[in-house]
């Protein structure tokens, strides 16, 4: 266990902050050990995956630290069509969509790109282009953060929803995910109806492409929209899309009927916050620090120099004003952490 280890190298917003105690962990066992020690005890806890979805608002974190790294990634059945894989939590996500791709394995694709750790894609049910972590989940192994036991939960048991999951809700802060098994399939199965993905493709002469090009341009669609964590500071969307009754959205459909919408299975209607930020203004706006990227307006950056307190402040102000403007109230999808 480490003392006063300065968390910079593990947000991808970059900002400093110092932890009290700061300890990695590299195989599930060790957690457990953990667990018995009197400064995890006596100290709160913040469990850390890549990092990539928090947000630290303060310069000192009083508590203990815990980081996941353990690794190791296992086919575990096969049928010759089916597939399970088993990956560690400290896994690298986008590396592990990588292998799977090269090895001709379906379900993960289109979570290319997606910085971040095998352990935590569950926690806030990873999406993007029309497919969730929890269509290729099949169950996660983790540790009661009280008792140490291994408790091994499947995909129902996970309440997944919309950027949410069990341990975001009623289990928040209660379990570690330290292994994750994906069912996966071998069989062409794309999905390409979202949005851009088949403008992109068309436009490269790709039609039908195979599960190695999907990936590649689910890559590059990425990068063209969305601020690489390396050199700009960043955790990703910022705010969840808000979702809308039916009414407040044909009233407001009447004043911006240019406004994009995806419908809900419930009758309600999904606003993009990225429109919602542009049409407020906010798209490309910075001072010296923070600012809101230039391509993507759902996505806060840190331009250096910044803290915690002036992404609060200015997530605060963007809030606000969209409410003004849309009467519409959106929440952050990334963790705060006090
Ligand atoms: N839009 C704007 N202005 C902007 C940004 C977006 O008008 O500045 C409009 C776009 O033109 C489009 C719509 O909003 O009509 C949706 O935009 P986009 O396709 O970029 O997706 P998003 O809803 O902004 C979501 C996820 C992303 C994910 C993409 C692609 C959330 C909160 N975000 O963004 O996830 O990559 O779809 O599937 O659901 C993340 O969670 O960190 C993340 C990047």
């Amino acid at each position: 266990m480490k003392t006063n280890v300065n968390l910079q190298p593990y947000n991808s917003f970059g900002f400093n902050a110092t932890a009290k105690y700061f300890v990695e962990i590299n195989d599930a066992n060790d957690l457990q050990r953990l667990i018995r020690t009197p400064e995890f005890k006596q100290e709160k806890h913040l469990i850390l995956s890549g990092g990539n979805n928090i947000l630290l608002t303060q310069e000192y974190f009083d508590g203990l630290v815990i980081l996941m790294n353990n690794k190791g990634i296992k086919t575990v059945a096969d049928d010759g069509n089916n597939i399970i894989v088993r990956a560690q939590a400290g896994e690298d996500w986008p590396e592990f969509v990588k292998l799977m791709v090269s090895k001709g394995y379906y379900g993960v694709e289109n979570l290319a790109h997606i910085p971040g750790k095998v352990g935590a894609a569950p926690v806030q049910n990873i999406g993007a282009y029309g497919m969730e972590l929890k269509d290729s989940f099949l169950k996660c192994e983790a540790i009661h953060l009280e008792t140490g036991k291994k408790r091994v939960f499947d995909n129902k048991e996970c309440c997944f929803g919309y950027r949410q999951s069990i341990f975001k809700g009623m289990l928040r802060g209660q379990y570690v995910i330290t292994s994750v098994e994906f069912q996966l399939k071998k069989q062409t199965d794309l999905k390409l109806d979202y949005g851009n993905i088949k403008a992109y493709l068309a436009e490269h002469g790709m039609e039908q492409p195979t599960l190695q090009q999907l990936h590649d341009a689910i890559c590059a669609i990425r990068d063209a929209k969305l601020p690489d964590v390396k050199k700009i500071g960043n955790a990703g969307s910022f705010f969840k899309n808000p979702v809308v009754k039916l009414e407040q959205f044909e009233a407001l459909k009447q004043q911006y009927p240019n406004m994009p919408h995806y419908d809900e299975p419930d009758g309600r209607v999904k606003i993009p916050a990225g429109w919602l930020i542009e049409q407020a203004g906010w798209k490309g706006w910075h001072d010296d620090h923070v600012g809101v990227y230039e391509k993507q307006a759902l996505v806060l950056v840190h331009l250096g120099g910044g803290t915690g307190r002036d992404i609060v402040e200015l997530s605060q102000k963007i809030q606000q004003s969209v409410e003004e403007k849309f009467g519409i109230k959106i929440s952050p999808e990334v963790n705060f952490i006090q």
